[in-house]
């Protein structure tokens, strides 16, 4: 056997039936789960290790090596993506050979049609659409051509009552050290816009001939246009150069801010001189779209999605002003974070541990609490507490509180 594996923190797969082809694993291993997945052209399997689940895929020739790489290079570009963990050829003789390829099974990961089936999800769909424009943005900015954005080949995570989009299907990727030309990026809506459209007018037709009702916010044919606008007002908008006079420098400062708003992070501003220097053009360089997630979890160690974050964030600025006027001196805000995370948020989500499964996490779960904290409050007009909020969330929506 030639083994091209590369494994880290992952067991070494040795048991599982590699001298079969993946279609005829079923009864062969004890390992197999069935999930919700997307369609394929490739046959994919889930395999669990003690509770730990990883997705095996096998494709023809040299392709799983080359997802494997190209999946390493999104991951270390920040890209929103399923984990590599390895690949290997396959056992059993083929002409020509073929491969497999080992990601993490994303967890609490939703394909987009478990979105449309089950009840309880509907409020989702509408944000599936932005949280697509989202993820190609994001791999633009960072020089990446997808060249096959579908439905299929996207998962969804829950975040904070929106969609954060991931890359499941890296096949066709293209990195473009030097950034991707706008007929690229046009060729890549074009790719997207046929893509969404066949998925919908699909799911749509089942949906009729099943009697359920796929709502989206637009409708199947108005989809792909929707997110193509979407995806064009995010980067006109990080792409927007301002003009700064004399003496409004604090525009640089609210410049930057509004893009964190965004959850981008700007790793440098380039300011280029006009009018022999009386006024300046400020060009932020937006790197990823994780500003908020990545100061939470320096902050509180909690790894979260960006809107997540965010919420949580806004928190914990709320507990530095108020601590800070309690004590009368400016309090840090680890400090701020240590209280919040101490004080607040473990004692909530200690009420949720119940409500965890396999589509809802604690801390999605906690966001929903504040949701609900918020709408209490303003039928209550004074702030009701997290702690009553979490009780009257888990009394109405928990189904298994006996
Ligand atoms: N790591 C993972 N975590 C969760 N689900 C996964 C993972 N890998 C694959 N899947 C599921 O399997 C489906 C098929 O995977 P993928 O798109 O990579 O296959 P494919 O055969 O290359 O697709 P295509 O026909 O687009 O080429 C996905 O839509 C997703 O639902
Ligand atoms: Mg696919």
């Amino acid at each position: 056997m030639q083994d091209q594996f590369s494994v880290f923190e992952a067991p070494d797969f040795s048991d599982l039936p590699w001298h079969l082809p993946l279609d005829e694993w079923a009864g062969q291993t004890p390992r197999l789960e069935e999930l919700p997945r997307g369609e394929s052209r490739h046959p994919v399997v889930f395999v669990n290790y003690s509770g730990a689940l990883y997705a095996i895929k096998e494709m023809p020739g040299d392709l799983a090596e080359t997802e494997y790489k190209l999946l390493i290079q999104l991951e270390t570009a920040n890209i929103q993506t399923v984990s590599p963990v390895g690949w290997r050829r396959s056992e059993y003789l083929t002409t020509p050979r073929r491969g497999l390829l080992i990601t993490r099974y994303l967890d609490h990961s939703i394909p987009y049609r478990s979105l449309f089936q089950h009840g309880g999800l509907e409020r989702y769909r509408k944000h599936l659409l932005d949280a697509i424009a989202g993820l190609l943005v994001q791999l633009h900015l960072a020089g990446i051509f997808w060249g096959d954005c579908s439905l299929s080949n996207t998962l969804f995570r829950r975040d904070a009552g929106a969609l954060q989009a991931y890359l499941v299907d890296a096949e066709t990727a293209e990195i473009h050290p030097k950034g991707l030309t706008p007929d690229l990026r046009h060729l890549e809506l074009e790719i997207m816009e046929e893509n969404v459209g066949r998925e919908l007018g699909e799911l749509f037709f089942e949906a009729a001939q099943e009697g359920f009702h796929p709502l989206v916010a637009v409708p199947s044919t108005d989809a792909g246009m929707y997110i193509r606008l979407s995806y064009q007002s995010l980067w006109e908008e990080i792409r927007k150069e301002i003009i700064i006079r004399p003496g409004e420098n604090y525009r640089i400062q609210e410049r930057i801010r509004s893009l964190n708003e965004l959850g981008f992070s700007v790793s440098s501003v380039e300011m280029v001189e006009l009018d022999s220097g009386s006024q300046v053009i400020l060009r932020p360089t937006v790197t990823d779209r994780t500003f908020h997630r990545d100061q939470l979890l320096s902050l509180t160690g909690l790894d979260t999605e960006e809107m997540q974050a965010r919420k949580m964030m806004n928190e914990i600025l709320q507990v530095q002003a108020n601590l800070s006027n309690r004590e009368n001196r400016s309090v840090p805000l680890n400090v701020a974070a240590y209280h919040w995370q101490n004080t607040i948020y473990l004692p909530t989500v200690t009420h949720l541990r119940n409500m965890v499964d396999e589509n809802t996490n604690e801390v999605e779960l906690y966001c929903e609490v504040l949701e609900n904290k918020w709408y209490l409050s303003e039928q209550a007009h004074h702030d009701v507490g997290h702690e009553a909020a979490a009780l009257d969330y888990v009394r109405r929506f928990s189904t298994s509180t006996n």
